[in-house]
């Protein structure tokens, strides 16, 4: 049988990664065969792609080029990482996937949900993710715990404004697409994980 694909989104610093290290050791104790991975990279090819898209020297790269680049380390990253593990039955966590290029690249950047839809076809056609965890802390508290933006990194170092449009750009997904669920990031990383782990319980990713 096919295993779960979970997906994690959220702006910069929302804390998907200590999120998916927390679920990992949950798992662990449990028996739970799982793969972690994360988007942009997760493959040697696409981790190239991922040094190019994120290089701050890169800054006069336009928006559509933005966009292929995560679509073309996407689809590399999913047939040779994703969909193997997917196939032989394991549960994959994703750290990110398509819905970062909707809120990045379609809201925030301005090229619209259906160019992104499109370039994506190949991923969204092959594998759909049965849940999406997006973890909700605005942008400006966000950076504020993390102590700032990452200068090198071309997409942190955006101002704030596009960090906002990028937080609008997820809560308009919520509307409109029923396997994401939105996690208030309130209180203790505990108290987070706790509740992601009942949420994929509930959702029948996990045995409850
Ligand atoms: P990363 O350092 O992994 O950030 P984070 O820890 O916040 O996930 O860098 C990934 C960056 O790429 C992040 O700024 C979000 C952005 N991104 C997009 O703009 N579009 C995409 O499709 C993906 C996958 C990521």
């Amino acid at each position: 049988m096919r295993g779960k694909f979970v997906t994690f989104e959220g702006c910069e610093g929302s804390g998907k990664s200590t999120q998916i290290k927390l679920l990992g050791q949950y798992l662990k104790q449990q028996d739970i065969d799982f793969v972690v991975t994360r988007e942009p990279g997760g493959s040697r090819i696409a981790e190239e792609i991922r040094s190019i898209i994120l290089d701050g020297r890169n800054g006069e790269m336009c928006a559509e080029c933005e966009a292929l680049l995560y679509a073309a380390a996407r689809i590399q990253h999913l047939n040779e990482v994703v969909a193997p593990a997917l196939e032989s039955g394991k549960l994959v966590l994703c750290d990110r996937y398509v819905d970062s290029s909707l809120a990045y690249q379609g809201y925030a950047r301005g090229l619209g949900m259906k160019f992104i839809e499109d370039i994506n076809y190949a991923a969204l056609y092959k594998y759909q993710p049965d849940l999406t965890i997006f973890l909700d802390i605005p942008p400006r508290l966000a950076f504020e715990r993390k102590h700032g933006a990452d200068k090198n990194d071309r997409m942190e170092s955006e101002g704030i404004a596009f960090h906002e449009r990028v937080y609008q750009g997820y809560k308009t997904l919520l509307r409109k697409y029923p396997r994401i669920t939105e996690i208030y990031c309130c209180g203790t990383k505990f108290e987070t994980s706790d509740i992601i782990i009942r949420v994929l319980k509930e959702k029948g990713i996990i045995r409850g």
